[in-house]
């Protein structure tokens, strides 16, 4: 049973940034990947508007035999997780973007950080509190930042919008002094270089997409389940086809990709 696929779904493409991860550290692992393109983007909904979407979601994905169901949006695992949790119960083995990534600043002494989110994300006050309770000594400065996402989802990643959106952004004073920099949405690794040049590359970057796929394995050993059988197949869904999803996932995927539009929604 063990070639069972990771379920993994975001609002879009930046799930993939996770995805890629993931095959970088298990290559041996099949992936059912699912952005919901139609509900885009997440950062801007309602609590109950995303805990439906991601209960429909963690469904179709535990429909396609998903052995792990990995939450790779920050909003999603801010606003619905819990109730995942509680919908899904203990049988389920669901991982979501922002614990990982809370652990790990517990394991650093770090005196002041600086957190970037979707509305959705910072006004949950979830990385605010989780952080607080598990560093008490790290300062944490958490900013909304909502016109990435549109702006990644656009195209427009290496050029003169970019830079002045982010730099608008990043060079706000409360930021000044900060030690790390928290990606606090998937979306953002897409732009991470960016991001680290503006700080002259003086200040940690840090994107969940490594240590959670790091979480994931120590997962799938503590729980053999990792896929010893040698065959991999990966599966792409998206709810509303959008030709820029396609072009970033066969960029992250190098080639073909297995793309399908799904409708779950009815
Ligand atoms: N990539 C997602 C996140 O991590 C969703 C962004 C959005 O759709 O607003 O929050």
């Amino acid at each position: 049973m063990n070639n069972r696929p990771i379920g993994i779904f975001d609002s879009g493409v930046g799930g993939l940034t996770v995805a890629h991860a993931i095959k970088q550290i298990l290559p041996g692992e099949s992936l059912v990947y699912f952005g919901d393109t139609a509900h885009l983007p997440y950062g801007d909904k309602s609590e109950e508007a995303i805990k439906y979407y991601s209960g429909k979601i963690t469904e179709f994905l535990l429909g396609h035999d998903s052995k792990v169901v990995l939450v790779a949006c920050n909003s999603a695992s801010a606003s619905a997780f819990d109730s995942l949790k509680k919908e899904f119960g203990p049988g389920t083995i669901l991982i979501d973007v922002i614990d990982p990534v809370v652990n790990y600043i517990g394991s650093r002494d770090l005196r002041k950080i600086g957190v970037i989110g979707t509305k959705r994300t910072i006004s949950s006050g979830t990385y605010d509190k989780k952080i607080r309770e598990r560093s008490p000594g790290t300062s944490v400065i958490s900013m909304a930042t909502p016109l990435l996402v549109p702006m990644i989802e656009e195209g427009f990643i290496f050029d003169d919008i970019s830079n002045a959106i982010i730099r608008t952004y990043l060079s706000c004073q409360e930021f000044a002094g900060i030690e790390a920099l928290v990606l606090g949405c998937t979306h953002y690794p897409i732009i991470r270089n960016q991001i680290s040049k503006f700080f002259n590359f003086n200040v940690e970057v840090i994107d969940s997409s490594r240590t959670v796929s790091q979480i994931l394995r120590e997962t799938l050993e503590k729980n053999n389940l990792l896929n010893d059988t040698g065959k991999v197949k990966d599966q792409f869904f998206i709810s509303d086809y959008t030709p820029y999803f396609e072009k970033i996932a066969k960029m992250f995927f190098e080639g073909e990709i297995n793309l399908k539009k799904a409708d779950i929604w009815n």
